[in-house]
């Protein structure tokens, strides 16, 4: 997208806070914002911290979480990065993480030879320790056995980044490259059937490991990331959400001064967290604005207002624009059209209330870290694919405000942390991801009040009952479809003919790929019966046991 960053594209980035997929439909505005980015070396300051060098893995991202959840600060930054940098973010040690390339092949990925000489501690895992051992004269082959799955490790040095570790424990391996020659002053570790050298160490704290520590299927994964962070680099486990809170809160007010900061509100968490930053920073110098765009589920929008204004006292302003997003959907069945509609109301809706407030300098954001990893990504030339059917086309340039973005280098689940440390309620901290088109994307074909009133109270009794068996927070999302068929039924002595519901319970990690929830028949039961005897128009439910791929989460 070649759009300048601006209002429009900051607001529409706004409008779908709360769901990844709108965090994907912003993160291009966050990669682009000229006053989003801010210095990282900020948001460290007093605190120790590692970086990740991203060499195209698809667990990345999970390593930084770990190592966050080791109370550590860590950032994921192309594998490519300059040594000079590195320096400059002055990381307590690095992390290299897995990759699908060989080391041997043309073209794989390297790191700058500079970082070998910055005297840091290093973890090459995976593909990141072939890495290590062929950067610094050790030898990489294709392995005779590809190793894919679960092995047993057996450590021969319980020392050290093994400390604590079973002398035999379960690892995950994906790799079909061997060590084949250790580069000088290096010794193996720990060994499994397949892997005479599954783990090394050598000089200056550097470690390779062949397994992958930060995935679940290793359960000694998390002692030797914390044995790493804590007793190699010797970080303090500081990361917590109170600091950050206290940090981000003085740094806001450093940026910001006596200025004003809009912020829109979507009712999502991203967008409720940052604003409740922002508002604890600067106070009525913020005002939010909450369009409500008559698509959103049963009740939803009066507790965004409940919360955010009567609890809180923030100042909101409450735009109820249904009518004129049903009207800008009239007849209107194609899913990208609607986005589009919708985007391009929400920007005319937003502008108009922003101008009624005067002159405002800053726009607060609540972009998240996975918008920024996805957003940069892709520059780096590593694997990763990006959605771009989310991301609204066609915004207009306008340079006039400056980012606020709190949330920038937070995982979802710290942002989570830091909602309810900020004092905000669970049921809208753990709300589950909406998308910014709401339920206009759920009403398969042309969107009306009606089918919209019809779709809310099958959808309402799905989150009733989801929430009722405990399943709310288990699940990713759970929701209702309105289709467009209309079946045939019977009730009493009469024949019905009426709409068909889908419902949608989905797991997933990061929406990226997601399997139907096993929800226990006897819930699915409940949820049948309750909307075929509460909602008078449906007559028939079904219930969606796709997998994405190859389906998506959503229908359109
Ligand atoms: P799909 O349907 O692509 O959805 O598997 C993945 C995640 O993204 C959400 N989603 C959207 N979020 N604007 C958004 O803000 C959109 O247009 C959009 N489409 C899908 C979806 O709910 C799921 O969490």
């Amino acid at each position: 997208m070649a759009a300048a960053p601006g209002l429009a594209s900051a607001a529409v980035a706004a409008a779908s806070a709360g769901s990844p997929a709108g965090a994907e439909g912003r993160a291009a505005d966050a990669h682009r914002a000229p006053g989003g980015s801010r210095d990282p070396a900020a948001i460290t300051a007093g605190q120790d911290s590692v970086l990740v060098l991203e060499f195209g893995s698809q667990y990345a991202q999970l390593i930084a979480r770990r190592v966050r959840e080791a109370h550590v600060y860590c950032e994921l930054v192309p594998g490519t990065i300059s040594a000079e940098e590195v320096r400059r973010r002055a990381p307590r040690g690095l992390i290299f993480s897995g990759g699908p390339a060989s080391v041997y092949e043309p073209g794989a990925p390297h790191p700058d030879p500079g970082v070998y000489q910055l005297g840091l501690p290093i973890l090459g895992i995976c593909y990141g320790m072939q890495l290590l051992a062929d950067d610094l004269g050790g030898q990489v082959a294709p392995a005779s056995r590809r190793e894919y799955g679960a092995a047993q490790l057996e450590v021969d040095e319980p020392a050290g980044l093994f400390e604590g570790v079973p002398a035999e424990t379960g690892v995950w391996m994906s790799h079909g490259d061997i060590i084949s020659g250790l580069p000088d002053g290096y010794r193996p570790i720990a060994h499994s059937l397949n892997s005479p050298c599954a783990a090394f160490a050598g000089p200056a704290g550097r470690f390779g490991i062949q397994f992958h520590p930060e995935v679940v299927h290793t359960p000694a994964g998390k002692q030797i990331l914390a044995n790493f962070l804590l007793r190699v680099c010797g970080c303090a486990p500081t990361w917590e959400p109170a600091s950050f809170i206290q940090r981000t809160v003085a740094e806001i007010r450093a940026r910001v001064g006596s200025e004003r900061v809009l912020c829109a509100l979507s009712g999502g968490v991203d967008s409720a967290v940052a604003a409740t930053l922002v508002h604890r920073a600067v106070g009525d110098q913020l005002s939010c604005v909450f369009v409500d765009n008559g698509l959103l589920r049963r009740e939803e929008g009066e507790r965004v207002v409940e919360v955010m204004s009567r609890q809180r006292h923030i100042r909101l302003v409450h735009v109820n624009a249904g009518d004129r997003f049903l009207a800008a959907l009239n007849g209107v069945t194609d899913p990208e059209e609607k986005r589009r509609r919708i985007g391009r109301t929400f920007i005319e809706v937003f502008e108009a209330e922003a101008a009624k407030l005067g002159e405002i300098r800053f726009l607060a954001q609540g972009t998240v870290y996975p918008d920024v990893i996805e957003s940069t990504s892709h520059d780096t030339g590593h694997a990763r694919t990006i959605k771009t059917h989310h991301n609204v086309g066609g915004l207009p340039a306008d340079l006039r405000f400056q980012l606020v973005e709190p949330l920038r280098y937070l995982f979802k689940d710290e942002v989570r942390r830091v909602g309810l440390e900020l004092g905000l309620p669970e049921d809208m901290v753990w709300r589950q991801p909406f998308p910014g088109p709401g339920l206009a994307i759920r009403v398969i074909g042309e969107v009306t009040r009606e089918r919209l009133d019809v779709l809310r109270a099958a959808d309402w009794i799905v989150i009733d009952e989801i929430k009722r068996s405990g399943l709310y927070r288990k699940v990713w999302q759970s929701f209702a479809i309105l289709t467009p068929i209309s079946s045939v039924g019977v009730m009493g002595d009469f024949r019905t003919y009426g709409n068909v519901v889908a419902i949608r319970i989905v797991e997933s990690d990061d929406a990226m790929t997601a399997d139907w929830a096993r929800v226990p028949y006897d819930v699915l039961s409940l949820i049948s019966r309750r909307i075929v005897n509460e909602v008078p128009q449906v007559n028939r439910v079904v219930y969606d046991i796709s997998s994405k791929p190859p389906s998506t989460i959503e229908w359109e």
